[in-house]
Parts: structure tokens; C-alpha cells; sequence
């Protein structure tokens, strides 16, 4: 398997690569490699997480030869500081790019899910660590949904979830979209925070003009036309004529 993804990414410029079968998260895994001084672009792979996490300790299922489950270290130039509140939809933009080499059209859940057929395909989870005031590293964790084993019993669903395959014929080779996915990475990566990286952005949200209820926190919830978004990555609602920014946070976000 890990022959089969080092021939796989051969040629990319990564700064190293680490596979592992089974680790608790990869996330976890790229933040101690991170402290120890991998360098930029560093790649963590597992077959499988025991204790994969979404954004506020909730779970993230990656079960055995089914998922993608990865994590990319990146030493963020002082710029890219700046605009630490973007990588969540540079990773999420990469895969879309990617996917659209399998003929798939696939859509952004404002600010860390991928959609493909409106069902939650892939999830993003960025973490940073710090040196002072500053982001000394950032992982950016991914994981998406490849074959059926990989979609979690529906009890623990918040989010109808579908894979990549049940869209292509083809059979898909895992490490074959892991690499147009860090092709993409590659690519996108210095359009951090430009216009044309925002417009692509906003061009993949999904439910775009239709009316969205955002739960900020446990209680408050806005109600409003999903109208776009703004240059730092905040989602622009239209409500009551008016337009709300909504902030990246701790945020849920359906359809109505
Ligand atoms: P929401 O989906 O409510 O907008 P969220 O995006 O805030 O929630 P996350 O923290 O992003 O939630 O994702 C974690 C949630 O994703 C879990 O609580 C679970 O419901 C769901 N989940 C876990 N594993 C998978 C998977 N492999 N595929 C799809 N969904 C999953
Ligand atoms: C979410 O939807 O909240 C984000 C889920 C992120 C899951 C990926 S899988 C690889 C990396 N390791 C983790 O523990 N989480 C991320």
C-alpha cells in the first residue's frame, strides 16, 4: 500500500511523506511531526482513524480501504499569516478541483464540507499551531468519503453523506485522486486570498441563492438568502433586505 503511494505522488514537489495504516487522527500525527520540523508541504496518509475528529471534538469516521484520510503541514509564509481563515477553502477548492477530472461537479458547505448531489462527501478540519503571536504550522486535515464502507452508521449522521464512486462508473484508485487532489493544492496555494481564488470559491458554494438557516452557537440561528462571500472568506447572507457577514466559527449551516 504505501509502495502504491509513493508511486502515486512520485514527481510532486511534497516536502516528505508519511503513511501509516491506522493512527488516531491524522491531524493529530501531522501536529507532532510539525513540532519535531517537517518541512512545508509534509503529507500525512492513513488507511484508517481510530479517533478522526471533525471541528469541536465532534467524530470523524475513516474506516479501513474505503476513505481518504490525510493531513498537509504547511509553514505559512507571512502572508498566507494573514489569511490563515482561507485554508479551509483552499483545501475545499482543491477538491473540487480535483473532482472535476472525474467528471464530477461537486459544491462547498460554507466553511468545511464538500457536497457532492448535495450529500456531504468530504470534511476539512484546519489546526494551527503557535509560535508566540504567529502560526508557526497549520495542518490541514481532509477526509473524503471514496467507497460505502466509508459513510458512518446513519445514528451518527448530522448531514446526509454520500461517497465519490456512487458518481463514476470508472472504478476510482484512491491514490490517484490523492494526487490530483495535491496537484490542486499545489496550484491553488499561491492564489490564496486572490480575486480569482475567491470567485472560484464562491462560483462552488452550495445552495447559492436559496434560503439557508445559520446556527450561530447553540441558540442564535439567522434565516436568509445564502448571497456569497467576502474577500477574508465570511459567508454574506441577505436578511430582510440587509446583508449579515457570518464569521467563520462554530457555525451550522442547512438549507431550508
Ligand atoms: P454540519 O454537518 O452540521 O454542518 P459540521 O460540518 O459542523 O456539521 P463537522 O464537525 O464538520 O460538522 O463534521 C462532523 C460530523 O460529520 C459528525 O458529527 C458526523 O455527523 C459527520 N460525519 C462523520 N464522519 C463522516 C463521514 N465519513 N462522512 C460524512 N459525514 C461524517
Ligand atoms: C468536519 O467535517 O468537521 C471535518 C472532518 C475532517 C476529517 C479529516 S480526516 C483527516 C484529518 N484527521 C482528522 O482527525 N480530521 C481530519
Amino acid at each position: 500500500m504505501e509502495s502504491d503511494l509513493r508511486k502515486s505522488l512520485a514527481g510532486l514537489p511534497l516536502g516528505g511523506i508519511c503513511y501509516l495504516e491506522s493512527t488516531g487522527s491524522t491531524n493529530d500525527a501531522a501536529l507532532a511531526w510539525a513540532a519535531k520540523g517537517a518541512p512545508d508541504f509534509s503529507l500525512v496518509v492513513a488507511d484508517q482513524q481510530t479517533s478522526g475528529r471533525g471541528r469541536m471534538g465532534r467524530k470523524w469516521f475513516t474506516s479501513p480501504g474505503a476513505a481518504l484520510a490525510l493531513s498537509v503541514i504547511l509553514r505559512p509564509s507571512e502572508q498566507e499569516r494573514e489569511n490563515i481563515g482561507l485554508f479551509s477553502g483552499l483545501g475545499a477548492l482543491a477538491l473540487v478541483d480535483a473532482l472535476k477530472n472525474y467528471g464530477i461537479s461537486a459544491q462547498i458547505k460554507w466553511p468545511n464540507d464538500v457536497l457532492v448531489a448535495r450529500k456531504k462527501t468530504a470534511g476539512i478540519l484546519v489546526e494551527t499551531a503557535w509560535m508566540g503571536a504567529d502560526v508557526e504550522s497549520l495542518v490541514l486535515g481532509m477526509g473524503v468519503n471514496v467507497f460505502p464502507a466509508a459513510i458512518p452508521p446513519e445514528a451518527e449522521l448530522n448531514f446526509p453523506a454520500t461517497w465519490i464512486q456512487s458518481e463514476v462508473r470508472n472504478p476510482v484508485e484512491r491514490f490517484d485522486l490523492l494526487r490530483s487532489l495535491m496537484v490542486a493544492l499545489i496550484k491553488w496555494r499561491p492564489r490564496l486570498g486572490m480575486g480569482y481564488f475567491l470567485r472560484e470559491w464562491q462560483e462552488a458554494l452550495a445552495f447559492r441563492g436559496e434560503i439557508v438557516q445559520v446556527w450561530l452557537g447553540e441558540t442564535e440561528t439567522v434565516i436568509g438568502v445564502l448571497d456569497g462571500l467576502e474577500a477574508d472568506g465570511s459567508l454574506r447572507l441577505v436578511v430582510n433586505g440587509a446583508q449579515r457577514l457570518i464569521r467563520y466559527g462554530e457555525i451550522h449551516l442547512r438549507p431550508l
